[in-house]
């Protein structure tokens, strides 16, 4: 990538996170200062290894405008913090409407209060809901299912809003299924708890929990379970730094689609979470889970074409043997 962001800073909002601190490293690598905003409630300290960590909670107004000011030189915000878990997001949407809505009305403010102009939003797939129509296209009808998906669905209409209002510049990233981890084995996915299959299924086949559970295997897929599109995590990373370029170039006001436009259903992952690994995977049949859509994968054409991003590590063995690498470090086996 001939990226230079040297002398530059940009801040990272959730970059103690799974996604952020692939990020942090990536704007690290190519010359740029990383700043990362984090409550910590999610995110790790030990994953913020390229920049400095300013402690901030969105939802606290006061200190969220103080933390912006302090770093009013940026040259972007990119913002990945939220809440994540589509299950969790179901039992309290008074949880996730606060910390994702309001959390990022109060950055948008934070930002226009400080001049700052250049905004990358995390958003997901999750924001389409139940479709027939895949792959999906970026001007699929966004209905979606999960509060989680509504609270992005809310959050890309501000966006749009405070570019129509107040010029703010945007590149809106839906995310489809992040997964894997860097190489150098230094971060990956840490969450706590764990909700996401492979890594579920990962501490399952280390022997670290019992059978793993599949939610739904009632669904009108050829194996019928569940049909999600994987990207690693350096590819959606990369996408970050493309969109930097693009606002160079002059791009703005941008929906697109991270995903590698290819579908894996969940048994398939066992599958080859069972070949990568060489360990068996049994797994329990268990009734559905609320908030899951029956697939999602991604038309990737826009990507390619406005962003010129193409998927280069999302092979998906690829995706679980550095998964696997990751956390078999951290387990020590
Ligand atoms: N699943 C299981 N058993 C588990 C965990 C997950 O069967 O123990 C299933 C889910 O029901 C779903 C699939 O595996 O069918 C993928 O579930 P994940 O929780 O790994 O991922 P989601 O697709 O629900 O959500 C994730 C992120 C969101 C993002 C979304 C896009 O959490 O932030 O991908 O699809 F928006």
């Amino acid at each position: 990538m001939s990226a230079d962001l040297s002398g530059q800073s940009h801040i990272v909002v959730g970059g103690a996170g799974y996604i952020g601190s692939h990020v942090c490293k990536m704007i690290a690598a190519l010359g740029g200062t990383p700043v990362t905003f984090d409550n910590l409630s999610s995110g790790h300290d030990h994953a913020v290894q390229w920049g400095p960590l300013v402690n901030v909670d969105l939802c606290n107004v006061e200190k969220t405008r103080e933390a912006f000011h302090a770093h009013k030189e940026a040259v972007s915000v990119i913002h990945l913090a939220s809440s994540i878990e589509v299950g969790i997001g179901e039992k309290d949407p008074a949880g996730f409407y606060n910390n994702n809505v309001i959390g990022a009305y109060n950055l948008l403010e934070a930002m226009r209060a400080n001049n700052l102009n250049r905004f990358i939003f995390s958003s997901t797939c999750a924001t389409y809901g139940e479709t027939e129509n895949v792959p999906l296209t970026e001007d699929e009808v966004q209905n979606p299912f999960s509060v989680y998906g509504k609270t992005k669905l809310t959050i890309e209409h501000m966006i749009q809003s405070y570019h129509n209002a107040y010029a703010l510049n945007y590149i809106t990233l839906r995310y489809f299924n992040a997964s894997g981890a860097d190489p150098d084995g230094d971060i990956g996915e840490e969450h706590d708890p764990e909700t996401h299959l492979i890594p579920i299924a990962l501490e399952a086949a280390a022997g670290r929990r019992g059978k793993i559970k599949i939610f739904g295997t009632d669904y009108e897929t050829p194996d019928g379970t569940c049909i999600r599109d994987y990207i690693h995590v350096n590819d959606i990373a990369r996408a970050h730094i493309l969109g930097l370029q693009r606002f160079d170039e002059g791009l703005t006001n941008l929906e697109v689609n991270i995903g590698t436009g290819n579908g894996y259903s969940n048994l398939q992952i066992l599958q080859t979470i069972e070949k990568v690994t060489g360990l068996p995977l049994p797994y329990d049949a268990t009734p559905r889970r609320p908030g899951d859509v029956t697939r999602l994968y991604a038309d990737a054409t826009r990507a390619k074409e406005v962003l010129g991003f193409e998927p280069a590590h999302s092979d998906l063995e690829n995706i679980i043997r550095t998964a696997w690498n990751f956390h078999r470090s951290r387990w020590q086996i």
